[in-house]
């Protein structure tokens, strides 16, 4: 299939679910769910860099995912390190790393301070890239994010959709054109409430660390045709 003819969306989103499925699937712990997942991700980046997407943003870590089991938590924070050190591909993809998520520092933020370092790192060593802006939500909630940024409006003395829009984590970032959640899901889990609201969303019932190059370009294909019709 030629993507590069039809339309693209210059955001896609994903909520990268089904990890722990994949394990047990396998009859694997759910940390190896996790370490595949971040394979997978890396894979998804080479793709989006490729088919020259504007910016995709993951989630990677929700504020709701800290009650998870302290081992799996353990886990998961590690591999944040480790994806956040994927500097040398990231330049190689041309492609610059942010970030979203309570900021550090602020009441109710729990990002440990290794990761804080692991993400400062990664936006820095990648900021002189000219292509995809991967940006990872890490301890991140839609509903704390627009909390903030109503209270930063109202602060300001005028509560309007441009006035939040300016206040959220990433005010340079556009609207998401194209919404995947893998896993069979049907649940948006307080994932970007306010920059998905004309998106389109892809479900698909692959678990995360199988969402590979050939279902982002169904995706893709399907967001063209909705795009199209
Ligand atoms: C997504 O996979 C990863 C995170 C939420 C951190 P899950 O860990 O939620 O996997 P399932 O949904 O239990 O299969
Ligand atoms: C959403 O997945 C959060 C991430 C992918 C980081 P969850 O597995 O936490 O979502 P729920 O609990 O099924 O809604
Ligand atoms: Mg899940």
């Amino acid at each position: 299939m030629n993507v590069s003819a039809t339309p693209l969306p210059i955001h896609v989103a994903c909520i990268m679910d089904g990890n722990g499925r994949w394990a047990s699937r396998k009859g694997l712990p759910r940390t190896d769910g996790h370490t595949a997942g971040e394979e997978a991700l890396a894979g998804v980046v080479r793709a989006c860099a490729h088919r020259s997407v504007g910016w995709l943003t993951v989630f990677g870590f929700s504020t709701e995912n800290w009650v998870r089991p302290r081992t799996e938590v353990r886990h998961i924070l590690s591999l944040h390190r480790k994806l956040f050190g994927r500097i040398n591909e990231m330049n190689e993809n041309n492609a610059r790393t942010r970030w979203i998520g309570r900021p550090f520092g602020e009441t109710g933020a729990r990002t440990p301070v290794y990761v804080q370092k692991a993400i400062r790192k990664a936006i820095a060593d990648t900021e002189h890239n000219t292509g995809l802006v991967v940006t990872v939500a890490f301890d991140y909630g839609s509903r704390a994010e627009l909390v903030r940024a109503s209270q930063r409006a109202m602060a300001d003395g005028s509560v309007t959709a441009e006035s939040i829009t300016q206040n959220l984590y990433d005010n340079s970032m556009p609207a998401v054109d194209l919404l995947v959640r893998t896993s069979g899901e049907s649940r948006i889990s307080n994932f970007m409430l306010w920059q998905i609201t004309g998106s389109q969303v892809f479900f698909t019932e692959r678990t995360w660390p199988d969402f590979d190059a050939a279902e982002l370009d169904l995706a893709l294909a399907a967001y063209a045709n909705g795009v199209t019709s």
